[in-house]
């Protein structure tokens, strides 16, 4: 495979024998004609005597006769010790170059032309090891290093691989390759694996939240964390956030972390799985409900308002919820004496509102006296100022999804668009409190496409006008193809005046 003695460099150079102690002083003196590679010290053991050491000279110094040094050098060196000139061989090999210096020696020249595109460019978050036209690097994602090899770079495959692994390991213990397309609905690329252990459950860190994953099973990408970082910036503590897309919720923990309460839903159950097991590891699980079903449905029993609901008082709607829908779980968790945990079930289909009811409940039960206290949750932030800090439980919202939510993030840029039909007539006008929500929305444009034609796009599927639309830039990720978060408020036209004849969901199910 790959013959490492191949990388061997052979250094002839000169060494002075130096006493022992007098080796700190002789290499000040040479300064400049020492030898000079990164983490090779230029003193080392004499081998004929342990009461002297070698100062290895620079490859510039190559007359035994030391006429190369400035002879005051010299004569300073004198006045110290006896110096003697000794030949010395250095050989620097495989484990001394870096996975640059010898991939550059095995990857055939000319590829950089052919590949340029492929070349990812270095970004602080991201960290890249090689910078080696033909291969993307992505090491963002715990021990695993992620490449995308380029075509005519397979026949390297391996060879990548195993420098890529030896150079980096332990922080690195299982290289792969991305293997075609991404087509599964999951968004989960196939990997090969070229290196190390096929072990893919890894850990990753973002702005202070720990994500566990398993890199085969579930979509994540590194280089949108300034992105996650961005939207969640946006949110205030106390805030209610519907994640339709939500992942392993590189949106939702973080937003959760910031105090706010989040919907989270997501088709892929790996995703579900690792969100839930994030909350917990962050922290967060009394702020995430997380749900297992496809996004139309999803946002559609979130925002319905069952029968019971809709007569009630805003103000006394939860106590009364609670007597009419879901009140045989809270009652058998109080009588088993368990904590009633939303987050601990997986949410199917049948019980989305039991879980909305059940979360609400709980972080009601928790401190119940301060948000009477607080009145409203989110003008209480505001005063309180911090948006970074963890809020207590206290602050989360008093309303119901179908009475409130104030983002809604829908991270599936290929078709996201496309889902937006699902928010047609589903919010109840009677039962809503306070602003529509924003909704943020990921989408691509290509060179042939305008933020017009996206708008047009939006506004037929929504069958609403938007209004103030606002595009950003998230990343390029083709030459004619970049992703783009496109932010608006919900329009009016999504109201429906009359609640329809749905659902006391927590008793039936839908
Ligand atoms: C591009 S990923 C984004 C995940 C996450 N927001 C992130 O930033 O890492 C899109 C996610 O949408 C999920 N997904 C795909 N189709 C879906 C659908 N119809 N309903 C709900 N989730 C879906 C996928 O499983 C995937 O986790």
């Amino acid at each position: 495979m790959l013959d490492e003695s191949k990388f061997d460099v052979n250094f002839k150079l000169l060494a002075l024998r130096i006493p022992r102690e007098l080796c700190t002083k002789a290499t000040r003196l040479l300064n400049g004609y020492l030898l000079d590679k990164p983490r090779v010290k230029p003193i080392t053991e004499d081998p004929t005597s342990e009461k002297t050491r070698y100062v290895i000279l620079s490859e510039n110094v190559q007359n035994p006769d030391l006429s190369d040094i400035p002879s005051e050098k010299l004569d300073e060196l004198k006045k110290l010790c006896e110096i003697e000139a000794v030949p010395y061989s250095l050989t620097l090999g495989y484990s001394y170059w870096t996975a640059d210096h010898i991939l550059k020696q095995i990857l055939p020249p000319g590829v950089e032309a052919n590949a340029r595109y492929s070349i990812y460019p270095m970004q602080v978050c991201f960290h890249i090891l090689v910078l080696v036209s033909g291969i993307r690097i992505y090491v963002g994602h715990g021990h695993v290093a992620h490449l995308n090899i380029h075509d005519e770079l397979l026949p390297f495959k391996d060879v990548i691989a195993k420098v890529i692994y030896d150079k980096n390991y332990p922080r690195i213990k299982t290289v792969v390759n991305k293997v075609g397309m991404i087509t599964n609905e999951f968004r989960v690329p196939k990997f090969e694996i070229l290196a190390g252990e096929s072990d893919m459950v890894t850990e990753v860190k973002q702005y202070g939240a720990t994500f566990k994953l398993d890199y085969s099973l579930v979509y994540w990408n590194s280089r949108l964390e300034h992105e996650h970082i961005r939207l969640v910036s946006l949110f205030r503590p106390g805030e209610t956030i519907c994640d339709m897309f939500a992942g392993i919720g590189p949106f939702a923990i973080p937003a959760a972390q910031k105090g706010c309460l989040v919907y989270a839903n997501d088709l892929n159950p790996d995703s579900i799985h690792y969100l839930k097991i994030n909350a917990k590891i962050n922290k967060v699980d009394d702020y995430v409900v997380a749900y297992n079903m496809d996004a139309r449905k999803f946002i559609s029993q979130l925002m319905a308002v069952p029968v019971c609901e809709s007569n009630l008082e805003p103000d006394n709607s939860m106590a009364k919820a609670c007597d009419t829908c879901s009140v045989k779980d809270i009652d058998d968790a109080k009588e088993e004496g368990t904590k009633l945990d939303a987050r601990e079930k997986e949410v199917t289909g049948t019980d989305v509102k039991n879980e909305v009811e059940d979360v609400q409940n709980s972080s009601r039960t928790v401190d119940s006296s301060v948000v009477a206290e607080s009145g409203n949750a989110n003008s209480d932030h505001k005063k309180k100022g911090n948006a970074h800090k963890r809020m207590k439980a206290s602050v989360l919202p008093k309303t119901k999804a179908w009475e409130h939510v104030d983002h809604v993030i829908m991270n599936l840029p290929a078709s996201a668009l496309q889902f937006l039909d699902a928010f047609r007539a589903i919010i109840s006008r009677k039962n809503w409190q306070g602003q529509l929500p924003l909704v943020h929305c990921y989408c691509f444009i290509r060179a042939n496409e305008t933020t017009e034609s996206i708008i047009s796009d939006a506004e037929s599927t929504l069958n609403a006008k938007i209004k103030d639309p606002v595009f950003h830039r998230v990343r390029d990720v083709a030459p004619n193809k970049a992703m783009f978060c496109l932010s608006f408020r919900l329009p009016e036209a999504c109201f429906i005046e009359d609640i329809p004849d749905s659902t006391c969901h927590a008793t039936g199910g839908l």
